[in-house]
């Protein structure tokens, strides 16, 4: 997704008052290390299984070092409902820019369709701006067609490049 004027953008709705847009009414902040159990539950009841050591790990550094993950939650009814982690890169594989890969997004299904994630995107998309972000990544399964429609709408397109795997026989 370039960062420029896309759906749930920052820069969408410039003639609105503070307060009018949908996003305005889900506050977003930094994830922090005592947001995990939440993080945890969201994803679980995204996932349907759970991925303690790798958001454990990822909120730890996200906290640690900011210039390499960032990590925003939002919270209605005083709980956080929603998260959206990434981690920036630098030159790597081939492409110079600066980018970023969003790494995971969830939003707990009970809040699911009051703009939480919307919310996560307009607030990651300013953080990225003000960080000289060009590009944002993410990767899908095939087969996460919900996911997949959320990005669409989000302005994600196939990147023109595959991504190709195999086995390991032992
Ligand atoms: C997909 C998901 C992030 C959407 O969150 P949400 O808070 O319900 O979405 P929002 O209410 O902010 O929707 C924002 C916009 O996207 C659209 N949208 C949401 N889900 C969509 C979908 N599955 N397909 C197409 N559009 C979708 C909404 O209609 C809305 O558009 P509008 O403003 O024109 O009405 C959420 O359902 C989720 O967490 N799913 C599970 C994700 C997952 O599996 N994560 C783990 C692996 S990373």
């Amino acid at each position: 997704m370039a960062i420029d004027r896309q759906p749930f953008s920052a820069t969408d709705d410039l003639d609105l008052e503070p307060g009018q847009r949908d996003t305005d009414a889900v506050p977003v902040r930094l994830l922090t290390r005592q947001d995990l159990d939440a993080v945890l539950r969201i994803d679980a009841a995204a996932t349907g299984y759970s991925r303690k050591d790798f958001y454990r790990a990822r909120l730890e550094r996200s906290q640690a070092e900011s210039s390499v993950h960032l990590s925003l939650a939002a919270e209605l009814d005083n709980q956080v409902v929603g998260f959206v982690t990434v981690t920036f890169y630098q030159g790597e594989y081939g492409h110079p820019e600066r980018s970023a890969s969003l790494d995971a997004i969830g939003v707990h299904p009970d809040y699911a369709g009051r703009h939480v994630a919307a919310a996560l995107m307009t607030q990651l998309e300013m953080n990225l701006r003000a960080l000289h972000v060009e590009t944002i990544r993410t990767e899908v399964d095939w087969n996460a067609l919900e996911l997949i429609g959320f990005f669409h709408k989000a302005g994600f397109a196939p990147a023109p490049r595959l991504c190709l795997e195999r086995k390991i026989t032992r």
